[in-house]
């Protein structure tokens, strides 16, 4: 049984590999100067809108490391949820080689709000603290909740009335849009957004991200940071090639559609089993969960998934591009069993 441990577990997308075979043929020019590129750079601009900048980079976390590069001056920091990728699973990257402060707020359920960015906002002017400048918010969150486009114009008014900048982590970017039934840009460029590191890799892609930049006045040198951050493929092509194959047509809309509904029939399965509670509200392609005790270390001698939270033993399922509908019904088989024996001790 595949697993249930990370929508990065799962393979590439067979028309990205299809586009990659494609790419590889003849010589091209190196470090982007490629038809593949200039293509996935038009096409981020026709799904973010015609001022849509674009740096195709290797990593989410490098697309990160270059937006805070890009974003903040050495005396500025980045707000963001305690839960943040960028705060609890980035090794410290934001910090050692963005060399950006992180200022965290804890959230119920990984989203920000205008109130809790305020928590850092008091000491603006002060010499002595540093000065917020980015309020970087993940679409869809950690935590598998996603922001409605009202949430994120909110942040964004509110950030810009305190001469902040508003980031999106849009690793997950597809799954909220298309849970949303909106498009890219209607969950960032039309609501005021500044910039995305919008994620390919866990749509399908074998690793590609890309820093887009929506506001014209921000961002001098990234090309220059790009570089200096490790994040400029020689053999540029690939990346664009992937890209190109991602966003030319629905495939980024139905690779994540798709992952998003194999979630939602686990978690109607699994909120249907006694003793089963999901613990966050299901918008994207994660199922968190608390199970009785000792049931997730059982299911675990079989199926990969993690316990998100060891104080509380909650746990984690993520869904991929090529979840099955029989994969999950197989595993909340399992945990139904699982509970059952639990129960009956
Ligand atoms: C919210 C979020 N941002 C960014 C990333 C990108 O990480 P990576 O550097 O592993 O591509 C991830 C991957 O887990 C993520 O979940």
């Amino acid at each position: 049984m595949k697993g249930f441990a990370s929508d990065n577990y799962a393979g590439v997308h067979p028309e990205v590999i299809a586009a990659i075979a494609e790419a590889n043929v003849d010589h091209a020019v190196a470090y982007g100067e490629d038809p593949w590129t200039a293509r996935a750079e038009e096409l981020l601009r026709d799904h973010f809108g015609p001022a849509a900048r674009s740096w195709l980079v290797f990593n989410g976390t490098g697309a990160n490391v270059l937006a805070f590069r890009a974003l903040c001056r050495p005396w500025q920091a980045v707000i963001c949820a305690e839960t943040a990728h960028v705060n609890v699973d980035e090794g410290g990257a934001p910090e050692a080689i963005g060399g950006t402060k992180l200022l965290t707020v804890p959230t119920p359920d990984g989203k920000l709000t205008p109130g809790t960015v305020d928590t850092h906002l008091l000491r603006v002017g002060d010499e002595h603290a540093v000065q917020p400048r980015v309020v970087s918010v993940t679409q869809s969150t950690e935590l598998g909740t996603r922001y409605e486009p009202g949430e994120l114009r909110e942040l964004a008014d509110h950030a810009h009335a305190h001469g902040l900048l508003l980031h999106v982590d849009g690793s997950r970017l597809a799954n909220a849009a298309a849970g949303l039934a909106v498009s890219l840009a209607a969950t960032t460029t039309d609501v005021g957004v500044d910039a995305v590191s919008f994620g390919g890799t866990k749509n399908g892609l074998l690793g590609g991200e890309a820093l887009v930049l929506l506001d014209d006045a921000v961002g001098e040198g990234t090309t220059y940071l790009r570089k200096q951050t490790l994040q400029l493929a020689s053999k540029g092509r690939f990346l664009g090639a992937q890209f190109v194959a991602l966003l030319e047509g629905d495939l980024w809309r139905t690779s994540a559609a798709h992952a998003n509904a194999m979630a939602a029939r686990l978690a109607v399965a699994v909120e249907r089993i006694p003793g089963v509670t999901v613990t966050q509200r299901v918008q994207a392609n994660a199922v968190f969960a608390l199970l009785p005790p000792g049931v997730a270390e059982r299911l675990q001698r079989d199926v990969r998934f993690y316990t998100w939270d060891e104080s509380t033993g909650e746990v984690r399922w993520m869904c991929s591009w090529d979840t099955t509908e029989d994969e999950v019904d197989a595993f909340a088989d399992r945990i139904a069993q699982a509970c059952g024996a639990a129960v009956a001790g």
